[in-house]
């Protein structure tokens, strides 16, 4: 039979906010990235605690050019600012040819373009000194720059406005004195004025068009582990991120350690947020640490728990409240007398276990109470199945959460197993961080068939954004990225413009569809993990013992030696086994990790034990979790593990208590994956053929005459990328179409992602 697909005009879920954004400060997406601040450690604030290759002069380059003599001193007596305390004192003996100091930027140096206006503005304090400050290329020619006569020995703030005269991406900011003399400096600031929507302290604009165009219903921020990972004292430069410190004159926002491990100024703070997110059209969805650091399971005391709670109702007041409520009245005094009605609010960013539980349940019954109209977001945790992830739901379920929020980064095979993953289920979700691991055009293929997936079951996930979001090239903390940059160029990845082309045609309401045919299905994989089995010791080391592999069918068993390993890893054998148990002894003597197993060669299988932070007894598949429980290995110990692989189906046991399991089901390929939906009159089908030969349907719309654009992604290699070379190599097509008699006889292309998107005439 010829496939059939016939789009009903019946609804079957709303989609309305269903597309957003994730936004983190790693990999430098807010200072050197949408941040349009130029000047990296403006305040000279910079600090070993952020990255131990920082000093306060990271950045900063003294200038002594034809005989100058020059001293460069941060120190920190009567600051600026007691909340950012260090500044800069420029001491010049001689004053030479050129004597000061220099700001190199990010990446390659300060951007300009010929023409456009840039912003100085900076604090100094002296008694008598002149000081000229200049925009220069790399080899020091000024292109434009002012004289300042500082005097009167107190802080004060001084501006000015260059114009580019050429396009040059490696400039400096040279700080010259003409004289001998002195002179405090702080908070040197340099932005474009033409920031994105002309904001001051605003955004870069080639950046945050990228995130414009995607048309985001929401943004989730400012974090990730940047939320939670941290001090529980709000004082602490590395504390957790705690939004008090965020808001308010940029001079008063304390430096902070970024746990990405760098500094971050925190001059895009939270109302610099709400901003932005009115600005790109995207409801504000912030993060909240919840007074629990899962990465050193540091709580606050359940009693002490009511300055974190009260954070929370703060900031629904910051956001929503009148200007005659006290955090209305900040954010109306800030220039915002609108409130930014924040509809959303997560607390916690992939906490589970007791210690989250506990205080998650303070904030729910507390913001509940006061505010029911905030829709709150529980943690599911970082993995997409295992214990933790079962709790993370039940949890949500029994306070009755309106949203859980699943994490996961996981290999394109595996997404494909997952397709039918939200066909069933009780709580609502919020796909809160998610990708397939890598950046070419296969993994934005697989990405556009899962997200067929996720809009058939718009139901029940209710909200879904791609992680991470942005990547300053030079900087990179995690890999993929949606969008990569340097100083003055970006990119989107191929993904990216899957994610542009779904959110822009994501339609308010799913559509039934009654199908036929589609009958063809390829299975991947293999149905046995043949393969070597390694066993490892990780930063650990202790003697693996009575090591015995069994032969599960026939009950034939292998003996091996005893054998001592400190962090290293041996072949034990390799193995054709279909059905196998590994078990062995191991007593950790030295270290704080745990061991390992690796099998399966082709799907690069591990069983972690103690792994992570010596927290996880984890299965995975080429980094992919199958799942996950939580376990700590302690020293001294003799603990006895199996490892049981029947086929594809793996067990493994703790001192015979079963503690991980999965069916590593094999990932099943589908002759077409589709979904339609409709905005506002149109009709949008999106179809999606991943598999290598090309498909066709006859397509039956629920209407009668129209016309519209087919979109098209295919021709591509599977590893084809986007690069700042070539940063539009993998992009979508456009065509026209018309429909009559409401039918049309489509072809997919192998391996292509089709968007058409019908207006009725
Ligand atoms: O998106 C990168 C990181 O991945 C996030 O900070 C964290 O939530 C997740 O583990």
């Amino acid at each position: 039979m010829k496939n059939q697909i016939k789009i009903t005009d019946q609804k079957i879920a709303d989609a309305k906010d269903l597309y957003g954004i994730f936004f983190e400060d790693l990999n430098h997406a807010a200072d050197g990235g949408l941040y349009g601040e130029l000047i990296r450690n403006r305040a000279f604030e910079f600090s070993p605690v952020d990255n131990p290759s920082y000093t306060s002069l990271t950045a900063w380059e003294k200038v002594e050019e034809g005989g100058a003599k020059v001293s460069l001193c941060v120190k920190n007596n009567s600051p600026l600012s007691e909340k950012n305390p260090h500044y800069l004192t420029i001491s010049v003996e001689n004053p030479g040819s050129r004597a000061g100091v220099r700001n190199l930027g990010y990446n390659s140096g300060i951007p300009i373009y010929e023409k456009k206006a840039y912003r100085l503005s900076f604090y100094a304090r002296a008694d008598c000194a002149q000081l000229r400050v200049g925009i220069t290329d790399a080899a020091g020619k000024e292109y434009d720059g002012a004289d300042f006569h500082i005097e009167g020995g107190k802080w004060q703030k001084y501006t000015a406005v260059f114009e580019g005269s050429a396009d040059d991406f490696s400039c400096r900011l040279m700080l010259e004195m003409r004289k001998a003399g002195k002179v405090d400096i702080d908070f040197v600031s340099l932005f474009p004025a033409d920031t994105f929507m002309g904001r001051e302290n605003g955004m870069r604009t080639d950046i945050a068009d990228m995130l414009l165009q995607l048309k985001p219903k929401f943004m989730r921020f400012p974090g990730g582990c940047l939320v939670h990972d941290g001090s529980l004292c709000a004082d602490d430069r590395t504390s957790c991120y705690r939004w008090k410190n965020t808001v308010g004159d940029i001079t008063r926002r304390p430096s902070r350690r970024n746990n990405w491990g760098y500094n971050q100024s925190l001059g895009l703070g939270y109302y610099e947020y709400f901003l932005f997110c009115e600005d790109i059209g995207a409801k504000p969805l912030p993060v909240l640490p919840a007074g629990y650091n899962p990465h050193s399971d540091q709580a606050v005391p359940l009693e002490d728990m009511d300055e974190w709670i009260n954070d929370a109702l703060d900031l629904i007041e910051f956001a929503n409240g009148g200007s005659d409520t006290k955090w209305g009245k900040i954010r109306t005094d800030l220039g915002h007398e609108k409130p930014f009605a924040l509809e959303y609010l997560a607390i916690g960013n992939e906490e589970v276990g007791q210690g989250f539980w506990d205080r998650y349940d303070l904030f729910h019954k507390a913001i509940r109470k006061k505010h029911p109209e905030i829709k709150l977001i529980n943690s599911a945790g970082p993995f997409p199945c295992g214990a933790e992830f079962e709790r993370g739901h039940a949890n949500a379920k029994k306070n009755g959460s309106d949203l859980i929020d699943e994490h996961y980064y996981i290999n394109p095979d595996r997404l494909i197993a997952y397709y039918h993953r939200y066909d069933s289920g009780e709580n609502k979700v919020f796909l809160g961080e998610w990708a397939s691991r890598g950046d070419t055009y296969y993994n934005a293929l697989v990405e556009a068939m899962y997200m067929t997936g996720i809009e058939n079951n718009a139901e029940r996930v209710k909200l879904c954004c791609y992680a991470p979001l942005l990547c300053n090239s030079y900087y990179q903390n995690w890999f993929p990225n949606m969008i990569f940059f340097d100083n003055h160029r970006v990119y989107g990845t191929p993904s990216y413009y899957v994610q542009k082309l779904f959110m822009n045609n994501t339609g308010a309401d799913i559509l039934k569809i009654q199908a036929e045919g589609f009958a063809e299905t390829e299975i991947l994989g293999k149905e046995t993990l043949f393969g070597d089995i390694i066993i490892g010791a990780d930063r650990c080391g202790g003697t693996f013992g009575d090591i015995v592999l069994t032969n599960d069918e026939t009950g034939e068993t292998f003996c091996f030696e005893d054998f001592d390993l400190f962090s290293q890893e041996r072949l034990l054998t390799k193995c054709n086994l279909k059905c196998w148990s590994l078990e062995f002894t191991f007593c950790r003597k030295q270290g704080e990790k745990g061991v390992y197993i690796l099998f399966g060669n082709e799907d690069k299988l591990r069983w972690n034990i103690g792994g992570w932070q010596n927290r996880d007894s984890e299965i995975n598949a080429d980094g992919s979790c199958l799942d996950h429980s939580v376990f700590s290995l302690c020293s001294d110990i003799e603990y006895k593990f199996r490892l049981s692989v029947n086929g594809r189906e793996i067990t493994a046991f703790i001192n015979n208590e079963r503690i991980n399991h999965s069916d590593f089901l094999r990932p099943v390929m589908e002759e077409l994956y589709f979904t339609a939906s409709r905005d506002r009159g149109d009709i949008i089908l999106k179809a999606v053929n991943i598999r290598k030969k090309s498909t066709s349907a006859e397509v039956e719309f629920p209407i009668n005459e129209g016309e519209g654009t087919v979109y098209t992604m295919s021709g591509f290699r599977e590893a084809d990328k986007n690069s700042f070379d070539e940063p539009t190599k993998v992009v979508p097509k456009t065509r026209n179409i018309s429909i009559k008699n409401s039918r049309a006889s489509l072809v997919f292309a192998p391996q292509s992602i089709t968007v058409i998107r019908i207006c009725p005439i």
